[in-house]
């Protein structure tokens, strides 16, 4: 990865007065559209290598602070709790964090047993956090010494579709991350957008690119027209029986 100086310039070409503490070198951080990098864990799973590992299927990769903590246990329990929608939508868990496999599987044990949930997804011991400062999951100012929760969503050919960042005191909603996930799967398969607010079964947007003639085929029905820029329709399969095509 390289490294460049950095001399931030406002839109007339200005240099921009950043405070001391902010001024340092750039790297690269992973960004929407990006390829995530391969990368090798030990996990309370064994051993595994992200690419080979997800094999296929879309992934949450996420970061957290550290094992027995307390809303990092309410994030593990969440997640479990969803096990079989990310198994029915074909999407892999992946957490990271800088506590030891071991300490990691002892603490599973006491969130099984307090949430009555199970932990089936592999969890990497992130060794001297240095995958955490290569992906942006050390934010100097919230923690010097800890992740924050950082998640990504990866399509099978892992590239990145989502980032979230939320800071170490606030936990994260595990049905908005699969709702997240719905959403571009639609969009993956369709090319449909979708509105904001929208969960499963709602109408979805014929993005600009789409013709209405391409929507047409696509769903089945012509697209509604509330505005020239705003086209909706119902996201049901063109050639099939009517059954959603992956919006129920
Ligand atoms: C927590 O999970 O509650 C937590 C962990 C590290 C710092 C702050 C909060």
């Amino acid at each position: 990865m390289s490294i460049q100086f950095f001399t931030p310039r406002g839109p007339k070409n200005e240099f921009l007065k950043l405070p001391a503490t902010y001024r340092r070198t750039v790297r690269w951080l992973p960004q929407i559209g990006d390829i995530f990098p391969d990368f090798s864990v030990e996990t309370t799973q064994g051993p595994l290598s992200l690419w080979d590992w997800a094999g296929g299927s879309w992934v949450h990769l996420f970061s957290h602070p550290a094992a027995f903590t307390p809303v990092c246990t309410t994030e593990l329990a969440s997640f479990a709790s969803l096990n079989d929608d990310w198994k029915a939508n074909n999407i892999k868990l992946l957490g990271l964090t800088g506590s030891s496999v071991d300490s990691q599987q002892r603490w599973h044990i006491e969130i099984e047993d307090l949430f009555d949930v199970s932990i089936d997804f592999p969890n990497g011991h992130d060794k001297g956090m240095n995958l955490a400062r290569l992906f942006g999951m050390i934010h100097d100012h919230e923690s010097p010494d800890w992740p924050i929760r950082k998640s990504f969503l990866l399509d099978p050919i892992m590239r990145i579709q989502m980032i979230f960042e939320y800071p170490m005191y606030i936990g994260r909603n595990s049905e908005e991350i699969l709702r997240v996930a719905k959403a571009l799967q639609l969009r993956a398969e369709t090319g449909a957008a979708t509105p904001a607010d929208w969960e499963i079964g709602d109408m979805a947007i014929v993005p600009d690119e789409m013709s209405d003639a391409a929507a047409r085929r696509m769903f089945g029905a012509a697209p509604r027209t509330l505005t020239p820029y705003l086209k909706i329709v119902d996201c049901k399969p063109a050639n099939s029986n009517a059954q959603p095509l992956v919006c129920g």
